[in-house]
C-alpha cells in the first residue's frame, strides 16, 4: 500500500530542481554558493546541495519573486490626463493582459494592483490564476474609494455629464456600503484616496479629503470582512488620520511629518513611497497626455518625497516596496530600488521590502518573499551581484511563479 502510494506521488508531483549559482538568503543578506532549489506542485521543497539538476541557473544570482505593492496594471504611462476618457473597461483589461505579462518577465511575481475602473483587475487577477494570461499573482481593490471630487473620482468632465467614479461615496455609512460593494465585486484589498492627488484635477496632494470618521469606518468594515486597507495620503494630517484610523499601509507619504512617523512605528504601519516616478512624471508627463497642473502639483511632491523616506527610514518605519506602476512604464519597476538606496537604505533593505516585508503587508507572511522550505515556489535569477549594485535587479534572466517556469534567457 505504501508502495502504491509513492507510486503514485511520484508519478504525479511534479518536481524540479533547480540550480543557482548564487541564491540569495534575503533574512541573512548572504549568498549560498551553488544552491539546488527542489520545487514541487508550485511549492518550494527543499534548499539544498547536490550533484545535478535540471534547471541550470549557474550564471546567475538567485532571489525571491519581488513584489510591488503598488501597481496599476490596467493603465499605460502614456495614457494620462483627458486620454483615459477614451478608454474603455474591456480596453483596459487587455492592457492589464498585456502589462501583467511584462511585469512577471520584469521578475515581480506578485503585484497588488490599488484601482482600477469596471473591476477590469478582477477580471485580469481571475484570468491569471486559470492560466488563461500570464501574469504575476495579484490582490486587487477594484475601485479607490473616494469623495466627491476627489484624487479618486473623475473631475474632467463637466458637471451635465454628471460623471461620478464608481469608488465614490461621502459620510462613514456610505463609505462602509462601498467597503461591502467592492468586496461583493470581488476586491481582496480596500483602496482609499485620503489626500489629494498629483494626477488629478482640481485638488491638492496636501490637503485631506475623507475625514478620520470616514476613514474609521471605512478601516471598521474592512477589517471586520477580513480585508487590509491601503490609503493614498501624500498630505501630512491625512497621513496621521488614516494611521490613527488603522489602516494597514500608506500610499505615497509624501510630505509625512515626525509626528507621522512616530504613529507609523508605533502602529506599525507600513509606508509605501514610489520615489522613482518623479523622474518620469517631470521629463515623460506632458508627452504621455498629463495635465500641465499635475506637472505643477509634481514640482511640489517629488523632492520632499524622497527626503522624507530617508527620514522614515532612518527613524525606522516598516516600509513595503511600492512603484504606482503605470504612471511610468510597466516593466520598469526596477528603477525605484537605486533611488531607495540613494535615500538611506542597503541594498538588502530595500530587496527585503520587495521580498519579506512587502508579502508580511500583503499577508503572504511565511509563504512568499524567501526562497526556503514551505513557500511558493516563486524564484527569479539576474545576471550579476545585487547586493554590490542593486541596479542589477534590471537583468532578470529567469522567472519561475508557482513552480511554473515564464523566462529562461539562459536556456536558449
Ligand atoms: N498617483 C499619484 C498621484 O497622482 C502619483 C504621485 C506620483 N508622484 C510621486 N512623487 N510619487 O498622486
Amino acid at each position: 500500500m505504501l508502495l502504491l502510494f509513492s507510486l503514485v506521488t511520484a508519478l504525479f508531483a511534479q518536481t524540479m530542481t533547480v540550480r543557482c549559482g548564487q541564491l540569495l538568503d534575503v533574512a541573512t543578506g548572504r549568498y549560498v554558493s551553488n544552491a539546488i532549489v527542489t520545487v514541487e506542485n508550485g511549492w518550494i521543497m527543499n534548499v539544498g546541495s547536490g550533484p545535478t539538476a535540471q534547471v541550470d541557473l549557474s550564471k546567475g544570482t538567485c532571489l525571491p519573486g519581488l513584489i510591488d505593492v503598488h501597481t496599476h496594471l490596467t493603465s499605460d504611462a502614456t495614457g494620462g490626463g483627458y486620454r483615459r476618457l477614451g478608454v474603455s473597461v474591456p480596453r483596459q483589461a487587455l492592457t492589464g493582459a498585456k502589462n501583467a505579462a511584462v511585469t512577471l518577465r520584469a521578475g515581480f511575481t506578485t503585484v497588488r494592483n490599488v484601482g482600477a475602473k469596471g473591476y477590469s483587475d478582477v477580471a485580469l487577477r481571475d484570468a491569471i490564476d486559470a492560466g488563461d494570461v500570464p501574469g504575476p499573482r495579484m490582490l486587487v481593490s477594484g475601485p479607490s474609494l473616494g469623495i466627491t471630487g476627489g484624487h479618486c473620482d473623475s473631475n474632467l468632465l463637466a458637471p451635465e455629464y454628471h460623471a461620478v467614479s464608481e469608488g465614490v461615496a461621502d459620510g462613514p455609512w456610505a463609505a462602509r456600503a462601498k467597503v461591502r460593494e467592492v468586496i461583493k465585486y470581488g476586491a481582496d484589498v480596500i483602496k482609499v484616496c485620503a489626500s489629494g492627488g498629483v494626477l488629478s484635477k482640481g485638488d491638492q496632494p496636501g490637503t485631506p479629503q475623507y475625514t478620520l470618521e470616514e476613514l474609521q469606518a471605512i478601516v471598521a468594515e474592512a477589517h471586520k470582512l477580513d480585508k487590509k486597507v491601503a490609503a493614498h495620503a501624500h498630505g501630512a494630517q491625512s497621513i496621521k488620520d488614516a494611521i490613527r484610523a488603522g489602516v494597514d499601509s500608506v500610499e505615497h507619504c509624501s510630505f509625512i511629518d515626525e509626528e507621522g512617523i512616530a504613529l507609523a512605528k508605533q502602529h506599525g504601519t507600513y509606508l509605501v513611497f514610489d520615489i522613482y516616478n518623479d523622474d518620469y512624471i517631470l521629463q515623460e508627463g506632458a508627452k504621455a497626455g498629463m495635465l500641465p497642473e499635475a506637472i505643477e502639483k509634481e514640482k511640489l511632491v517629488g523632492k520632499v518625497q524622497r527626503e522624507n523616506f530617508l527620514k522614515a527610514w532612518k527613524a525606522g518605519t516598516r516600509m513595503a516596496f511600492g512603484t504606482d506602476g503605470g504612471v511610468y512604464p510597466h516593466g520598469d519597476n526596477w528603477r525605484q530600488f537605486p533611488y531607495m538606496v540613494e535615500f538611506g537604505m542597503k541594498p538588502i533593505e530595500a530587496i527585503r521590502a520587495a521580498t519579506v516585508e512587502a508579502a508580511e503587508l500583503l499577508g503572504f507572511k511565511g509563504k512568499a518573499g524567501a526562497i526556503a522550505a514551505g513557500h511558493l515556489a516563486d524564484l527569479i535569477a539576474v545576471d550579476g551581484d545585487p547586493i554590490a549594485d542593486v541596479s542589477a535587479l534590471k537583468n532578470v534572466r529567469f522567472v519561475m511563479r508557482n513552480g511554473k517556469v515564464y523566462r529562461n534567457d539562459w536556456s536558449k
